[in-house]
């Protein structure tokens, strides 16, 4: 499934991310700048915080609890934030625009 995180200073990654990983997993596996993931994918620190493109929003599942409580840590919170670890890539994903905030908490 093809993803692409666009970095603060508008450079663009695009990258084939496996089925089931996460896309967190996926920025660090290409040194996408941005995405610290202190917290190695555990929904523990809210540094792997980005925005996603307003016509993927519906098409992921809804935050769960833990993540809806992690995000209130993050900076610069939008409707459209969500935890990159939190994500599954899936197939129907193809496409996905993921935004990476300007500082992470
Ligand atoms: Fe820590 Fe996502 S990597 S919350």
């Amino acid at each position: 499934t093809t993803i692409a995180f666009i970095a603060p200073d508008g450079t663009r990654y695009d990258i084939d991310a496996p089925n089931n990983s996460s896309a967190m997993e996926n920025a660090i596996r290409h040194d996408v700048p941005g995405i610290d993931a202190d917290c190695g994918g555990s929904c523990a620190c809210a540094t792997c915080h980005v925005y996603v493109d307003s016509a993927y929003v519906s098409r992921l599942a809804a935050p769960e609890a833990m993540e809806e409580d992690m995000l209130d840590f993050a900076l610069d919170v939008r409707p459209e934030s969500r935890l990159s670890c939190q994500i599954r890539i899936r197939p129907d994903l193809e496409g996905l625009v993921l935004r990476v905030p300007e500082r992470q908490a």
